[in-house]
């Protein structure tokens, strides 16, 4: 029999934002997230701060989810947590507090891979975002990941196409800051990109395999760019930021759109969703919208609170884990590098 009225405590740290979340049947009752500020100074995450904050964050941001939620700790069915993939210092510090909280509790454990549930966050009840239907193709796009997965069931995933080196986040990410924009810079050029010309200047696609993605060309063609009006005009940077931030975009959401149709064709499956940070981005958003329009695609884009990094998407995974019983050993280990 399938347990019902569940109440899901679900607990994300793979990298930068210590988050805390409770769902209850499908349904997110609290979503905290703490986003770590002390980065944005480095221009970039450091691991070893990261573990440190997450410390001092995990344990008030799960008191707040709790009373966001309205519950006691002794509701709880089930504690989920983000084994992997992710920084190893921040992923142990969710691990060990997860355990030790499920071991106090007398609950079951359950592990979550932090790419599943980007996936599966889709279906997290909420009247703003719809349900994939089996078969369907996720795209998740962040700063650490860029893939395109054929999803058949809950727990049957395939990447079919994915990065060779760099993340699209990271490739917006580090764009950015060549052209002197504070970290994370993504939102910032998307920002930018919306009053500008994207065909004012051209940036090259890189050719990888038709489901593949290379975004370092991209950043060593923005460094050449830059250098190169920079020389004679200081301040072409800032005379043009519009339109360099538009073209960037443009060629990225470009790329990214392309890479999708391939999977489209190479599957027969038009039914596509998208999880990951730069699903926020507006040019992917207004693409897929066109797609859906032209092209007759189903497309699906959550919530842009359970886009970003969260734990609603872990609880969501640790509901649907806990209604088969999917539950971890409590000798479970975290890991840095984990496959679906
Ligand atoms: O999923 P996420 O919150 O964290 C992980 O990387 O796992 O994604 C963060 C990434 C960053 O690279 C950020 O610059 C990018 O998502 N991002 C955006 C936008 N909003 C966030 N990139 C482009 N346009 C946006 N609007
Ligand atoms: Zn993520």
């Amino acid at each position: 029999m399938t347990p019902k009225n569940t109440y899901i405590l679900g607990i994300e740290s793979s990298c930068d934002d210590t988050a805390a979340a409770v769902i209850h049947n499908g349904v997110v009752l609290s979503n905290v997230v703490a986003t770590q500020e002390i980065h944005k100074q480095y221009g970039g995450v450091v691991p070893e701060l990261a573990s440190r904050a997450h410390q001092q964050n995990i344990v008030p941001v799960v008191q707040l989810a709790l009373r966001k939620a309205n519950i006691d700790k002794k509701q709880l069915n089930a504690i989920a947590f983000t084994r992997g993939p992710g920084l190893m210092g921040s992923l142990l510090v969710g691990t060990s507090f997860s355990k030790s909280l499920a071991m106090g509790l007398e609950i079951p454990l359950i592990d979550v891979n932090h790419m599943q549930a980007h996936i599966l966050a889709h279906f997290i009840k909420a009247e703003e975002q719809s349900t994939p239907n089996f078969p369907f193709l996720a795209l998740t796009i962040s700063g650490g990941h860029t893939q395109i997965v054929k999803v058949t069931s809950f727990f049957e995933m395939e990447v079919i196409g994915q990065t060779l080196d760099d993340a699209v986040g990271e490739a917006f990410d580090k764009s950015a800051k060549l052209l002197g924009l504070p970290y994370p810079g993504g939102p910032l050029i998307d920002k930018y990109a919306q009053l500008g010309n994207p065909k004012a200047f051209k940036f090259p696609k890189p050719k990888v395999k038709p489901l593949d993605f290379s975004f370092s060309g991209l950043k060593t063609a923005v460094l050449y760019f830059v250098e190169r009006n920079t020389k004679d005009n200081p301040t072409f940077i800032k005379e043009n930021l519009n339109d360099i931030c538009a073209s960037l975009q443009f060629t990225i959401v470009d790329y990214l759109m392309d890479k999708l149709k391939n999977a489209v064709k190479e599957t027969g499956i038009n039914e596509v969703a998208i999880g990951g940070g730069v699903s926020a981005n507006s040019g992917i958003r207004n693409a897929l919208l066109v797609a859906e329009k032209n092209l007759g695609w189903k497309v699906h884009i959550p919530k842009l609170e359970y886009c970003t990094d969260n734990a609603a998407m872990i609880a969501i995974v640790g509901e649907l884990k806990y209604q088969q019983q999917l539950f971890a050993k409590n000798d479970v280990v975290a890991k840095a590098r984990m496959k679906f």
